[in-house]
């Protein structure tokens, strides 16, 4: 009980170096205590003292709040919200995994590295931790950023939160430059009380701990990221200067030795023994306190991981194995039709919940009318319900031994249940659709439509408050939302000055988005964000497109005579016409902003935010088309090497820029994987 030497109980008057002495001393003692606790899973001291100190701890900064360090466990409760998220280039892309679903996929995969690097491969098994990626970056031994994956080139810097995890070390054992990546995840148990009190409160009810672990992290206010209880398996070292690691298990160990709770791995001699593996997890995997939706196979020694190389988003030494889909028997209580933004009618089954792979379901989609007919589903029935990761939940097939009789079959409804107008299945389609423009559903889900992630993307600005706005009639289209006034928004229920301010100005901010964002939110059937893309480009302003024929438009490599005809007859409709001539009013921006007329943009930019350095003799291309094909693919060429540097490409004779590229942790690639990569 030495340690209740710290409590005070009252104040005591200290000198500011007194004080810094024991903010340091109490620092330290609290980190090694948390590592001890939520790391090492090993408590050396109870609750109760762990408060003590805590406390003595908060005392001290109070006093003297410039002495309070970054690293503190105090600073790990959130601090002021952002009004948004800003940007983030990765020094190494985060790369993503093939998959593999079966013993014959894992198989093929050690087939082909063997082939191309003709050695003994030993293999590393990891739980594939059903969480959110993201890449920590220290200095000095210092966290000072956290970022997710994004696109796994730019992602969102989400540091403050980050800082609320208490298994990520704020300071590491030792003091050096690092990147690593890892899983954020939800445990099991922190999820149902997470959705219990979310229940008790009227929050957000999430579907899986995946949902909550990224909804947790994507909040603007880190003091609600760290109410969560969010947790990390750390599994990569990313970038690190000097790396002296020669297997994939010694980066483990040394990221163990830093202060990271690290994924648990088994090693395995030879394929055989990783299809062992599959089978033992895939047994085990309930009994976990996370979900996993899979294994990752990763190859062990890094000197064979250089050889094999990355394709543009995957690596070579790498590969998912997915657990097949769960299935569960469950009840269909009813068929409900839901009316999407296009006027198509989805029926949906309502089910009894059922527990599916780590979500509760309660609803499967059902398709369409054939899709119904053909298995025979009717309002009563027992059901398989199947469900894979990400992937919505289906209706498999209907156990017809357990027919009563009673089961009722679904009519497909010939008016929209929403605006009552007739309903109709045009020849050749599968859909049937309410055709009535105005019909509120479709309107909602529109609007819902334009404002989302990949269309205007504006933050915090989602399902519900669309349908506020909607019941209270401050919109009527998706124009209207530039229209709104702070005032308008305040008596919205749960609307606070903060969050109405912040969403005037990120749907303020919208209208700076380029044009493939506007002709993508404008929700044109047919038209997803790929081809709001090249239309964008091809046509460079939203008047372009308007005035385009179908003959020009079906000229657009990709783009088909269905596509090109949905185009022209939306801006056919005087209606659509006038929420263009309203966004336009209004200063959305209708120009594609893209510089360079020149580039050929059908061309995928996988290395757009990466930045090469050339140096050597390049045997196969002069120095000029090398960098020609970098830009063309969306990257930058650099004259010096830096920690900014994303490659160094090197040729024969390269010099003192591959050694400081050695030096700096920088990767180098030869002319021949630069080639695997274009
Ligand atoms: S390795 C280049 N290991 O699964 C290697 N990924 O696409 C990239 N994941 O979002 C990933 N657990 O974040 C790796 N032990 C593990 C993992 C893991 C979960 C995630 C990863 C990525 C997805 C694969």
């Amino acid at each position: 009980m030495h340690l209740l030497w710290y409590y005070s109980g009252r104040r005591i008057h200290v000198n500011k170096e007194e004080a810094r002495k024991k903010i340091d001393e109490l620092t330290d003692l609290l980190n090694e205590h948390n590592y001890k606790y939520y790391v090492l899973d090993h408590p050396e001291i109870t609750d109760y003292e762990y408060d003590m100190m805590i406390n003595e701890l908060i005392n001290l900064e109070k006093q003297f709040p410039e002495l309070t360090r970054e690293d503190s466990p105090t600073q790990r409760v959130g601090g002021e919200p952002l009004s948004s998220f800003t940007q983030v280039q990765h020094n190494v892309p985060m790369l993503s995994l093939s998959n593999s679903y079966n013993k014959e996929d894992l198989i093929d995969f050690d087939r082909s590295i063997r082939k191309s690097i003709g050695e003994k491969i030993e293999y590393v098994v990891e739980p594939k931790i059903d969480g959110l990626s993201v890449n920590l970056k220290y200095e000095k031994g210092k966290f000072i950023q956290g970022a997710t994956r994004g696109n796994g080139i730019v992602g969102e810097d989400i540091t403050k939160n980050l800082r609320t995890v208490k298994t990520i070390p704020l300071k590491l054992k030792e003091e050096i430059d690092i990147e690593v990546r890892g899983e954020v995840y939800i445990s099991r148990e922190t999820f149902v009380k997470l959705n219990r009190k979310q229940e008790e409160n009227g929050g957000t009810i999430f579907a899986n701990p995946r949902n909550a672990a990224a909804g947790s992290l994507r909040q603007l206010d880190s003091k609600v990221t760290a109410k969560r209880n969010l947790d990390i398996f750390v599994f990569n070292i990313q970038r690190m200067e000097n790396m002296n690691i020669s297997k994939h298990i010694e980066g483990f160990e040394y990221l163990k030795s830093l202060g990271f709770k690290t994924s648990i791995y088994e090693v395995c001699k030879s394929i055989e023994e990783v299809v062992d593996q599959c089978e033992k997890w895939s047994e085990k995997r309930s009994s976990l306190g996370f979900e996993i939706d899979g294994l990752v196979i990763k190859v062990n020694d890094l000197t064979q991981r250089e050889k094999l190389g990355t394709r543009s988003k995957s690596p070579r030494w790498a590969i998912a194995y997915k657990f097949p889909a769960e299935q569960q028997k469950t009840k269909v209580k009813n068929i409900v039709v839901q009316v999407g933004r296009t006027g198509a009618l989805t029926p949906t089954a309502e089910l009894d919940p059922v527990r599916v792979a780590g979500s509760v379901i309660s609803r499967a989609t059902l398709h369409n009318e054939d899709y119904i007919k053909e298995k025979d589903i009717r309002i009563g029935d027992t059901v398989i319900i199947e469900k894979a990761g990400d992937v919505i939940p289906a209706v498999v097939r209907v156990i017809f031994d357990e027919r009563t009789g009673k089961e009722e079959p679904f009519e497909m409804p010939t008016i929209c249940p929403i605006c009552k107008e007739e309903t109709f299945r045009l020849e050749g389609e599968a859909v049937t659709r309410c055709m009535n423009a105005a019909c509120p559903a479709q309107l909602r889900r529109g609007l819902i439509h334009f404002v989302s992630r990949d269309a205007m993307n504006i933050d915090g600005l989602g399902e519900s408050i669309v349908t506020l706005l909607l019941e209270n009639e401050l919109i009527k289209d998706a124009a209207d939302l530039y229209y709104l006034k702070k005032e308008d928004l305040l008596p919205l229920e749960r609307m606070g000055e903060k969050s109405a301010q912040n969403l005037i100005d990120a749907i303020e901010k919208s209208k700076k988005n380029d044009l493939e964002r506007v002709i993508f939110g404008l929700g044109i059937k047919l038209v997803g964000a790929r081809a709001a893309k090249l239309l964008a480009d091809e046509f460079k302003s939203l008047d372009g497109l308007i005035k385009a024929s179908d003959e020009e438009i079906t000229a657009v490599p990709e783009i088909g005579h269905k596509m090109a005809e949905s185009v022209v007859a939306f801006f056919k409709e005087d209606r659509n016409l006038e929420i263009v001539e309203k966004l336009r009013d209004v200063g959305v921006n209708m120009q594609s902003l893209k510089e360079n007329d020149e580039e050929d943009e059908n061309i995928e930019k996988k290395f757009e935010g990466l930045t090469f350095v050339l140096t050597g003799t390049l045997e196969k291309y002069k120095r000029s088309e090398a960098k020609k094909i970098i830009e063309n693919l969306g990257g930058r060429v650099s004259g010096s090497v830096s920690k900014k540097t994303s490659y160094v490409l090197a040729g024969a004779e390269a010099g003192s820029k591959l050694e400081k590229a050695n030096q700096l942790g920088v990767k180098v690639i030869s002319e021949e994987e630069f080639e695997q990569m274009v």
